[in-house]
């Protein structure tokens, strides 16, 4: 089990730059009309590569699925029933096209904001051949709330989520208890979560929420080793050069 203190993740890159734990235009009262949301990110703005680009008109269509308000019909999606894995988040998305190649009877879908990674994922699933894996460019939080049915999920992933480090940013972290209910709901029983950071405290917090919450068993007896299926990242693999830690937690649904 690592035990050092990791520095500052290479892998998150947000400062937080707008205050989206603010609210909408007051009114004369000086009384917010509607509360905002706090989100887990902050849009960047990124270059798209041309491969990208092409990666996004050619095989968006195919691979994309546009955010939608009702249940996804998962088997119309992918067209087969199979167990269905969400991750949350990925980034550029090279673990998570690795773990889809990998794990060939899963189906996944990865939910993303940034455009860049989603062109770079749909890159990978054309040039890996994937046909288990869709992408909804939108915020999980609400394609959790919308588009995934109760009971309906084999896992999710949450890999080297934001760890917003300054405590006053902590707020907008993606593991906290209500988040957790939520992704409990949606998880069939047996079904896992499971969430890797290289940031210490981000990793305790992470272990004192999943554990707390009364229908999910930890796998380990505290932090995990790290599953076959999770590939290392090229950060991950620097920082455990430098002798950095990463924490996996695996927890299962009653
Ligand atoms: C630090 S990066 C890690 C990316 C990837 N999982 C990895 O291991 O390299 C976190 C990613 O989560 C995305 N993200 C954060 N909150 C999100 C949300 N609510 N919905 C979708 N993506 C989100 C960010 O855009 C960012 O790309």
């Amino acid at each position: 089990m690592p035990t050092s203190q990791a520095p500052q993740s290479p892998q998150s890159s947000q400062e937080d730059t707008s205050d989206t734990s603010s609210t909408q235009p007051s009114t004369e009262s000086g009384k917010p009309e509607h509360p905002r949301t706090i989100r887990s990110y902050v849009m960047r703005a990124g270059r798209t590569t041309e491969g990208q680009a092409r990666a996004l008109a050619e095989l968006g269509p195919l691979y994309r699925l546009p955010y939608q308000t009702t249940p996804l019909d998962t088997t119309a999606a992918f067209g087969r029933q199979a167990p269905v894995v969400l991750e949350i988040g990925f980034g550029m998305g090279d673990a998570t096209a690795k773990i889809a190649q990998t794990l060939a009877e899963t189906d996944f879908i990865g939910c993303e904001v940034h455009e860049p990674g989603v062109g770079a994922l749909l890159k990978h699933i054309g040039e890996m051949g994937l046909t288990n894996l869709r992408i909804v460019q939108h915020d999980a939080v609400e394609v959790l709330d919308q588009m995934i049915a109760p009971q309906s999920l084999a896992g999710v992933h949450i890999f080297f989520p934001d760890p917003w480090h300054k405590t006053r940013h902590n707020k907008r972290r993606l593991i906290q208890a209500p988040l957790v209910a939520k992704l409990v709901t949606r998880l069939a029983p047996g079904g896992y979560i499971h969430c890797a950071t290289d940031w210490e405290p981000y990793a305790h917090q992470m272990l004192e929420v999943l554990s707390a919450n009364p229908d999910l068993v930890n796998t380990a007896s505290g932090f995990a080793d790290k599953p076959a299926y999770r590939p290392l990242t090229k950060f991950e693999n620097r920082g455990l050069r430098l002798g950095h830690g990463v924490w996996d937690l695996v927890f299962k649904k009653r």
